[in-house]
Formats: structure tokens, C-alpha cells, sequence
């Protein structure tokens, strides 16, 4: 079956919704930081008959805002519904009247890097040593090393 037999919307996150935190875990470990995340940013969530990709999006600079938590259910990766989440932040940031929207990977992820990239991010720095300054347990993708944050935007 390919994704548009699906039928699906992308909303914000209400307070009827369970948090999706098993979804926002994939993106990022750490509990704490989603909290944080979720205290400062809106939740959008991706539902076909239940909840399989979300982002939460954060005014973080005057006229700019992060994407973080990017995640799609782990049977449902690979079908486009990423880059759908991404082309709506960037349409949410418009309207929101931002001029810059980023987001930030780490150095193995070569999906999300490509990906980015192909949505229109260009890569605009990196954090060094990011993941080692932030993460206790070391982390390998694609047998290399997660050391440093790629930061990415782009001009909306
Ligand atoms: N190398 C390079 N590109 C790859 C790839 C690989 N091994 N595997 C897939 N891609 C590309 C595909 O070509 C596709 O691009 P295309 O549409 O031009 O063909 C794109 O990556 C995948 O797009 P899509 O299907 O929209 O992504 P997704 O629904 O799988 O969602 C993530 C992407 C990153 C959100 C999802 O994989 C995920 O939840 N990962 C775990 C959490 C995570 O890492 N979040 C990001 C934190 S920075």
C-alpha cells in the first residue's frame, strides 16, 4: 500500500492528547530535555488512525524557530511522513512570521543530513563535541562516531 491510500492530517498536540512520548524519545534519550522542549515549544502531531510521526517547534531567537524531536513510529519510517513534518514546520513558521527555521543533527546521522538537505536546510555551522559535552553513553550511526551537532537552516 503506498502513503497516499492513507488518509492523515497533522495537528498541534491538545490537551485531550497523551503526550507521544514514546515517538519523542526516538529523536532524543533524555526525558528532561523533552519536558523542556515541551514547556517552551508546540507539539504537532501526524495521524493517520493513530499517532505515528511528531515534531515539537520552538521560538528560540526573535523572528527564528527549531524544529526538535523530529520522529516517525519506527514501521512507518521511510515512507515520506518526515519529510511531510518538515514542509509543515516550514509552513507553520511562515505563518508564524519567522525568517529562519533550524534544526540540528548529529555528524553520523546520514539519513537525517540528507534528508535536511533535500527539504532545502543548508548546513549554516557545528557545535563541536556537542554530543560528547551532552551525552554520557557514547553513540554510533553508520559506524561512525556522534561527536558534533550539524547545525542546519533555512531562510523561510
Ligand atoms: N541514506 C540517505 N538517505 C536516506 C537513507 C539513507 N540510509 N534512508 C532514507 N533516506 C532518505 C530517503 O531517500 C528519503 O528521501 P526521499 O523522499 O527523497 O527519497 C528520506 O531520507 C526519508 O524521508 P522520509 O521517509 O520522509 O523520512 P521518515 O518518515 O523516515 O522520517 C526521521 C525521518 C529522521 C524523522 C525518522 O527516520 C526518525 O524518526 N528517526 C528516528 C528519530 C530521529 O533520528 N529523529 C531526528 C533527530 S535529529
Amino acid at each position: 500500500m503506498t502513503m497516499e491510500e492513507f488518509e492523515y492530517s497533522i495537528d498541534r498536540l491538545d490537551d485531550t492528547d497523551a503526550i507521544p512520548l514514546e515517538l519523542l524519545l526516538l529523536a532524543d534519550p533524555s526525558k528532561n530535555s523533552i519536558e523542556d522542549y515541551l514547556s517552551r515549544g508546540i507539539c504537532y502531531i501526524y495521524r493517520t488512525d493513530k499517532i505515528v510521526g511528531t515534531y515539537i517547534l520552538i521560538k528560540t531567537r526573535p523572528n527564528t524557530m527549531e524544529i526538535v524531536n523530529i520522529s516517525v513510529k519506527e514501521d512507518m519510517q521511510g515512507k515520506g511522513i518526515g519529510k511531510r513534518l518538515l514542509l509543515h514546520a516550514i509552513s507553520v513558521s511562515k505563518e508564524e512570521g519567522a525568517m529562519t527555521l533550524e534544526i540540528g543533527t548529529g555528524n553520523s546521522s546520514l539519513q537525517q543530513l540528507s534528508l535536511y538537505q533535500k527539504c532545502g536546510f543548508r548546513i549554516v555551522g557545528v557545535d563541536k563535541d556537542f554530543f560528547i559535552r551532552h551525552y554520557d553513553e557514547e553513540i554510533i550511526e553508520n559506524g561512525i562516531i556522534c561527536r558534533d551537532m550539524i547545525r542546519l537552516s533555512i531562510d523561510l
